[in-house]
C-alpha cells in the first residue's frame, strides 16, 4: 500500500519512521517532509493546504492511504475535498472532516460540544465585539487568574492567562476590537481558571469504535521551571506517572466515551486522532481542549511505544474495524527532548549546520525543522530535532536522551534540561 503523510515536523517524521517498518507499507511519501523523513520515504515538495496539488500527488503516485499530520488542512476541509472528488473518494484519509475539525478550529464549538454531552470542562461564556461590555461584566464575576481564548486557530498563541482584572479587560478589548489574533479573535471564550496538573490522552477512532493510545505530558514553555513564552512543545513523557488506573478509568468513562458517543449523537463522522488536553483537579479530569490531530512532540513518545503495526492500525481505522484491534504497547517509559534554535519561540536564525547525528546510540532522533542542502543537514525551523529514548522509568529514559544530546551540535542550539521536573 502506498501511503502519503502530509506535514513536515517531528510528528510526521515519527509517523514515517513507524510506517516504514511495516511490511504492508509500499512506497511512503511525505509532503513536504524534512531532512529526517527522507530516510523513511520520498519527500514531495507540495503545500498540504493546496488540495489540487495534493490530488495530483495522490494520483501520480497511486496513493492508497493519506495521513494528515497538522490541523490546518483538516480545518480547511481536506477530508471533505477527498470525499467530494470522484477520483479520490475511495482513498481513506486519517483525519476528521471539516465539521469535526471545528473541535480544534473553534473553542466555542468545542465548549458547546462538551456542555451538550456533559463532558467536564471549565465554565465559560463567549463574546464578540457587540457584547464587549457583557464580557467586562462577566470578567467581574470571576476570580483571578482570567483565561481568555481566541475562538479560532492562532498557532498556539491565542490563550491568555492574566492575573489582573484591568489587564484582562484591556486584552479582551484588544482581541475583539483590534483583532489581536486576526480573525481568530473576532470571538473570545472567557473561562474559569482550573488549577491542576496537565496531561493529554490520545484516541484513534473509526467513528464507531476507538482505541486509546499511550498518554503523554508535554512541556510547553521555553524556559526551565515552565517559565517564559509558550512554544509548540519542548519535550514530552509517556506514560504520565501520576495517571494511575483509577484516574484513567475516569478519563475513559467521563471524557472519552462521552466524546465518541457525542460525535455520533451529533451526526459528526470522525475518522482520525483525537488529542484531549486534560487537567487533573482534585483527582478529577477536566478537558482543557480538543485537538483533531496528534500532538507534537507527544507523537515522538506515543508512537514509539506502539508495538503494533501502524499500517494495520490505520487500515482497521479506515475499515471501521477498530473494535477487533488489539493494541500492543511497549510498557517502558519514553521521553523526548526538543532541540530548538536560539531565540525560538521569538525570532531565530535558520540554516545552521547540524553535526553529530551519526554518533547517537540508543536514542531515536526525529527531525522537526531541518532540511537537506548539498547532503548537509541544516536547521530550518524553531524546533529542530526531537531526541527520544526509552527507559524503565522516565528518569532513566531522560538520562539517555540528555547523554545523546551532548553529541549533537548546531550554532545557538537550546533545549530544556528539566523535562519531567514537576513529576
Ligand atoms: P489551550 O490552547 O486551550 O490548550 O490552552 C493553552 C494552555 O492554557 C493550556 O495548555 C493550559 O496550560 C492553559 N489553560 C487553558 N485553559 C485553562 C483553564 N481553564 N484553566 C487553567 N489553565 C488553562
Ligand atoms: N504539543 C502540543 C500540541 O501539539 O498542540
Amino acid at each position: 500500500m502506498n501511503i502519503l503523510i502530509l506535514g513536515s515536523g517531528g510528528r510526521e517524521c515519527t509517523l514515517a519512521w513507524k510506517l516504514a517498518q511495516s511490511k504492508k507499507c509500499g512506497q511512503l511519501f511525505i509532503a513536504p517532509g524534512n531532512a529526517g523523513t527522507v530516510k523513511y520515504g520520498k519527500n514531495l515538495q507540495l503545500n498540504p493546504l493546496d488540495f489540487d496539488q495534493v490530488k495530483q500527488a495522490v494520483i501520480n503516485n497511486n496513493i492508497q492511504l493519506v495521513i494528515v499530520g497538522p490541523e490546518d488542512p483538516l480545518v480547511r476541509g481536506i477530508h471533505d475535498f477527498f470525499l467530494e472528488d470522484k477520483d479520490l473518494q475511495n482513498i481513506p484519509v486519517i483525519g476528521p472532516q471539516k465539521l469535526a475539525a471545528q473541535l480544534e478550529g473553534s473553542k466555542e464549538f468545542a465548549k458547546e460540544f462538551m456542555y451538550r454531552h456533559q463532558i467536564p470542562t471549565a465554565q465559560y461564556k463567549s463574546f464578540t465585539l457587540g457584547s464587549l461590555n457583557e464580557g467586562f461584566d462577566f470578567l467581574e464575576t470571576l476570580k483571578a487568574p482570567y483565561v481568555l481564548k481566541a475562538d479560532g486557530l492562532a498557532a498556539g498563541k491565542g490563550v491568555l492567562i492574566l492575573n489582573d482584572l484591568e489587564e484582562a479587560k484591556r486584552e479582551l478589548e484588544e482581541m475583539l476590537a483590534q483583532e489581536k489574533f486576526g480573525e481568530a479573535s473576532s470571538k473570545v471564550v472567557i473561562e474559569e481558571f482550573l488549577d491542576g496538573i496537565e496531561m493529554s490522552s490520545f484516541v484513534l477512532t473509526d467513528s464507531e469504535n476507538y482505541v486509546i493510545l499511550p498518554n503523554a505530558k508535554d512541556y510547553k514553555r521555553i524556559g526551565e521551571g515552565d517559565k517564559g513564552l509558550n512554544t509548540g512543545g519542548m519535550g514530552a513523557i509517556s506514560p504520565v506517572p501520576f495517571a494511575d488506573k483509577e484516574f484513567l478509568t475516569k478519563v475513559e468513562e467521563r471524557v472519552i466515551i462521552p466524546t465518541i458517543k457525542g460525535l455520533k449523537k451529533d451526526n459528526i463522522s470522525y475518522v482520525g486522532f483525537i488529542f484531549i488536553g486534560l487537567i487533573r483537579v482534585n483527582n478529577e479530569p477536566f478537558v482543557i481542549e480538543y485537538n483533531v490531530r496528534m500532538g507534537d512532540p507527544e507523537t515522538e513518545v506515543v508512537i514509539p511505544r506502539i508495538k503494533s503495526d501502524l499500517v494495520e492500525l490505520f487500515t482497521a481505522t479506515a475499515e471501521k474495524k477498530l473494535d477487533s484491534f488489539v493494541l500492543d504497547l511497549d510498557q517502558r517509559s519514553a521521553t523526548t527532548v526538543m532541540l530548538v534554535s536560539g531565540g525560538y519561540p521569538e525570532a531565530y536564525e535558520k540554516g545552521m549546520e547540524i553535526s553529530g547525528l551519526e554518533n547517537i546510540n540508543d536514542s531515536l532522533v526525529f527531525h522537526a525543522g531541518t532540511k537537506l542542502v548539498d547532503s548537509k543537514v541544516l536547521t530550518s525551523g524553531g524546533r529542530v530535532l526531537a531526541v527520544t529514548s526509552f527507559g524503565e522509568d522516565f528518569r532513566q529514559a531522560l538520562d539517555q536522551s540528555y547523554k545523546n544530546i551532548e553529541k549533537i551540535k548546531f550554532d545557538k542550539m537550546n533545549y530544556r534540561k528539566d523535562i519531567g521536573f514537576d513529576l
